[in-house]
């Protein structure tokens, strides 16, 4: 028998943040407690979806939503995406949103529309990861674009100015950031959009899933401020509506200049063709965008005290000095002491932390290597008691690491 091959490209996906939970489930097993500073996802720690999102479930059980939906979404949730959109300044009409299984499905159809093999597309550096992967299970080339540190990770226009290029396809933008927790301001994606526009024959992804989740500052609407350009923006339910687990999202095509036409029909015919997104948690999502979001001011709040615990703690250790994220619920501290040599790399030094310490992250080479080497990501989603014990951790690895 010969073996049956895979697809080589599917060989290569990578997805760190998961990938470190395998030793991590070992260690459970053995009977350890571990801390996991890891996964982005609310609902594993104290927070639960909002009560009346809860509800409409059971509602959308009561009106008999159990078939299909349309495949571009359910007609009042796609009333209500628009509506939101609008209100951001970013004009689009019901026929420009497509309702997905979340970002990440919007993700994958967008990029199997748009990409042939050699196509670049520029993401920011570090990045959350699928902008990496899909974009090379295309066959097509992620090109990281520096964002600037200690300037709190925003990104490096002259950087993504020299970048940008013959076989660029398109650009990503994530408002707030993950893994960095950077907001960019209105100027910077003015100036981002400056750029593409220079282009002429590309367009912007702008990702902005966290885009209610900011501590002093709103998020601008990238279709916004760059009205005159080819604009995809993302979001849906996982994040500000704590609902992770029931996978909507969606994708809005602005394209004033009918530059996109070929890449909407792409789109499209993958919506008609897997059917539709799941229509009981697409009503739930319509009823999350037109009742109270009070919800998110508790979300923040909590939040923020844990951010600035997270960030003091953080910059005290000796060996460790993070930014102050703007949004989103993530920070990317810099390894300073890595090149004392205790750890060969950031992912040996996330590694040995869960070994001795028991403290889960994510080791930041995982999120772009040029970008990410010597930092590692963590969630500030915890609470303080659990924070304060795994910096503690990290304190005395690096003390035992460094000190002679
Ligand atoms: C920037 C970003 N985009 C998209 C996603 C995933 O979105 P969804 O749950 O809607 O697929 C995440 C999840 O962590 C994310 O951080």
């Amino acid at each position: 028998m010969n073996p049956i091959r895979a697809n080589p490209l599917s060989l290569d996906i990578e997805y760190a943040i998961r990938d470190v939970i395998i030793p991590a489930t070992e260690l459970e097993k053995q009977g350890h407690r571990i801390m996991k500073l890891n996964i982005g996802d609310p609902n594993k720690y104290d927070f639960d979806t909002p009560d009346l999102i809860k509800d409409s479930v059971k509602e959308a059980l009561e009106l008999g939503l159990n078939g299909y939906a349309p495949s571009s979404g359910l007609p009042q949730l796609v009333d209500a995406i628009k509506m939101d959109e609008r209100s951001r300044g970013n004009n689009i009409e019901s026929n420009d949103i497509i309702v997905t299984h979340g970002v990440t499905e919007a993700l994958q159809m967008l990029f199997y529309a748009s990409l042939s093999p050699g196509d670049e597309v520029l993401v920011p550096g570090p990045s959350y990861p699928p902008y990496i992967t899909y974009v090379k299970m295309m066959g097509a080339i992620p090109v990281p674009y520096r964002t600037i540190e200690e300037e709190g990770w925003v990104p490096d226009v002259d950087d993504i100015r020299s970048k940008i290029g013959p076989k660029t396809k398109a650009l990503s933008i994530i408002n707030p950031n993950n893994p960095t927790g950077a907001l960019y301001g209105s100027k910077t994606i003015k100036q981002i959009g400056d750029i593409v526009g220079e282009h002429g024959s590309s367009f912007i992804i702008s990702d902005e899933i966290y885009d209610l989740m900011t501590f002093d500052k709103e998020t601008p609407s990238t279709a916004n401020e760059n009205k005159d350009l080819p604009v995809i923006t993302m979001n849906g339910i996982s994040k500000i509506y704590l609902a992770p687990g029931w996978r909507v999202g969606y994708l809005s095509i602005r394209d004033p200049e009918d530059q996109l036409s070929e890449i909407r029909d792409g789109v499209e015919r993958q919506s008609r063709a897997r059917l539709c997104a799941n229509s009981i948690c697409q009503y739930g999502y319509y009823k999350a965008l037109t009742t109270n979001r009070d919800h998110i001011n508790n979300t923040m709040s909590k939040l923020k005290k844990r951010r600035d615990l997270a960030h003091r703690r953080l910059n005290e250790i000796e060996g460790t000095s993070t930014q102050l994220p703007g949004g989103a619920f993530y920070m990317f501290p810099k390894i300073d002491c890595i090149k004392e040599g205790p750890w060969k790399d950031d992912k040996e030094f996330s590694l040995d932390l869960l070994k001795e310490e028991k403290v889960l992250t994510v080791f930041g080479s995982g999120f772009g290597k040029e970008y990410g080497s010597d930092h590692f990501r963590i969630v500030i989603l915890p609470q303080e008691e659990v924070l304060d014990e795994a910096f503690d951790g990290m304190d005395r690895l690096i003390k035992k690491r460094t000190q002679p």
